[in-house]
């Protein structure tokens, strides 16, 4: 009898493991296929905040979501374990700011800019403290500063924020310098003279000898691209051979010719400083076809404006504008944005950057080796090389069970995952039969197909592909608005903007007017199910939705058979909830 009750406890023990790793699992936090948003990196996290939606082929929309990535423990970009940070985000939704880490501890999330797309009061600057885990909208003082979009601010060393070109509400292209001095919190500008001229989406990077480099762009808010393969079909893109320098000490502006492979006009592409502080990567974009195929990396020597096409190996990624790229560690890091299937490919990619020979585009993220640079805070570390702290932080917080119970979680664990496969595919035959749509089960075929082997021919067949497929599928850049009634500009940013109801001949071009309760973002969602045209979107959420069917049927069946033997054992429910909670 007891040998019995011992028996079966070990059992509901091990159920209860197995429940509560589903319970964990069962609600993983999915970001909106995101564009234009800002990625900033404090201390050891990627921050990702809000940014635009494709809506349709003409339209976006805007999302408040808010998250980050733990970049201090390894992981894998096809199993990516965002922190949803949503419910405190007061910054509304919005799209095409800039963002960057500054203030007085050099810890805190500057953004500047963007449009909300509605009617909604956004201030002009907010500001997040990772540590409190507020968002502010700090008051600054000086110039009366105006708001503008589609631009790459840059923080300086000294803790100046530097706010060059974009556009304003208007859709007015503009080429000058504001600075926003994130210590003393006070508005500034820089020199226009012989600044570029009034550009969007360029690619800036900050120097090690302060200087901001600035490449390419667009002046044109008009330009269309292809879905797929981003190449320019409409509009005009500015060129890369000549790239120009603002000089932070001096407040001064300087243009030179570069020469080498320079890259076709293009604009929303990511650029950052190589490891060594001597080149410039830049990836990706909308670009002008080069008559090649463009594998839209490129490096600039900084020693002579030389460009080049690097060595790369790994499996190379579609192309993609509008995304974000920050350098952590020894790798170049780029988040979201259009132009992949993310059935196919991660929001996120990683190019280790760390051999100048060779860049190795990888799916495996390794963070011993990304403290490159040792923290420049007074905070206690013991030896730059010693192994993060944070792997040890990550087993404690796992560690709520004995270990005792890994040991036999090991033996009975496999025996477990095989009666969990049997139910989960009986679910899935379920869910799918229900379901009755033949098509979804073929992407899904083709999917597992595409996963095992990605070799580059693959990615070229695909690319020329998309190139046939995609003469439809034409994306226009994104713009504030079309038609606005503008409030003569004062103190009040929040109101200098009012959007007319559609008008015939620009309905494409406008952006869809939504509200922003948190319930109408779940709709805005839904919306996108319904009118995408892309049917792979759709596919990713149809797939989402199945695995969420066969988690929750799992989760239940476990529950019901554990709330069973519980019964019988005379064990307290109760305690069992608290459990799993
Ligand atoms: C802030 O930290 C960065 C490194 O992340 C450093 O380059 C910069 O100089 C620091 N800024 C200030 C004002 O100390």
């Amino acid at each position: 009898m007891l040998k019995n009750s011992l028996v079966n406890f070990t059992l509901l023990w091990l159920l209860l493991q197995v429940l509560v790793e589903v319970n964990c699992q069962m609600t993983p936090f999915k970001p909106s296929a995101l564009n234009c948003h800002t990625a900033t990196f404090i201390d050891n996290k990627l921050y990702i905040l809000s940014g635009l939606t494709i809506t349709s082929a003409k339209s976006y929309n805007t999302v408040k979501e808010f998250f980050y990535l733990d970049v201090s423990i390894p992981f894998n970009t096809r199993e990516l374990s965002w922190q949803d940070l949503s419910n405190i985000n007061m910054v509304p939704p919005h799209g095409l700011a800039t963002s960057a880490k500054g203030g007085v501890n050099n810890n805190t999330l500057f953004v500047y800019g963007g449009g909300s797309f509605t009617n909604q009061a956004m201030e002009l600057v907010y500001t997040f403290d990772p540590h409190h885990m507020i968002w502010n909208p700090p008051k600054i003082t000086g110039i009366n500063a105006i708001r503008k979009s589609s631009l790459t601010g840059v923080m300086g060393y000294n803790g100046k924020f530097y706010l060059w070109g974009g556009s304003t509400y208007e859709n007015i292209i503009l080429n000058d310098m504001l600075i926003l001095d994130t210590i003393s919190l006070n508005w500034g500008k820089g020199s226009l003279v012989n600044a570029p001229t009034p550009r969007i989406f360029y690619g800036a990077t900050l120097l090690p000898n302060n200087k901001i480099i600035y490449i390419g762009g667009t002046n044109d808010d008009t330009t269309e691209f292809g879905h797929v393969n981003l190449n320019i079909i409409k509009g005009i893109t500015l060129s890369l051979s000549e790239v120009y320098l603002y000089d932070m000490i001096n407040d001064n502006w300087d243009a030179k010719i570069t020469t080498g492979k320079i890259p076709s006009n293009r604009f929303g592409f990511s650029s950052v400083l190589g490891l060594d502080g001597q080149r410039v990567i830049i990836y990706g974009g909308a670009f002008i076809n080069p008559g090649y195929l463009d594998t839209t990396l490129y490096v600039l020597d900084l020693t002579n404006y030389n460009w080049y096409i690097p060595k790369i190996s790994g499996i190379i990624p579609k192309p993609r504008v509008f995304h974000q790229a920050n350098v952590i560690g020894k790798y170049m890091v780029i988040s979201f944005g259009i132009g992949y299937d993310r059935t196919v490919e991660s929001d996120i990619l990683l190019l280790d950057i760390s051999n100048n020979e060779e860049y190795i585009w990888t799916i495996k993220f390794d963070p011993s080796v990304s403290k490159t640079s040792p923290p420049l805070s007074s905070s206690p570390s013991p030896s730059p090389s010693s192994p993060l702290p944070s792997s040890s932080q990550l087993s404690n917080s796992s560690t709520n069970n004995s270990n005792s119970n890994h040991m036999v979680g090991a033996i009975v664990g496999s025996l477990i995952s095989v009666i969990f496969l049997l139910v989960g595919g009986f679910f899935i035959y379920k869910w799918i039969k229900n379901k009755q749509n033949q098509k979804i089960i073929n992407e899904n075929n083709n999917h597992n197909n595409e996963e095992k082997a990605m070799p580059i021919e693959r990615d070229i067949h695909d690319y020329d592909q998309a190139m046939d497929n995609n003469e439809q599928e034409i994306i226009q850049m994104p713009r504030n608005t079309n038609e606005s009634i503008i409030i003569p500009a004062n103190d009040h940013h929040e109101q200098e903007i009012m959007q007319t109801p559609k008008n015939e001949n620009t309905t494409n071009h406008e952006p869809i007017i939504l509200a922003s309760t948190e319930a109408n973002n779940n709709n805005n969602y839904g919306q996108i199910i319904s009118t995408s045209s892309n049917d792979r979107l759709s596919s990713q959420i149809l797939k989402d939705e199945i695995l969420q069917a066969v988690k929750q049927e799992i989760a239940q069946t476990l529950k019901n058979e554990l709330l069973q033997v519980a019964r019988d054992n005379n064990i307290n429910i109760a305690k069992i909830n608290a459990k799993q909670d």
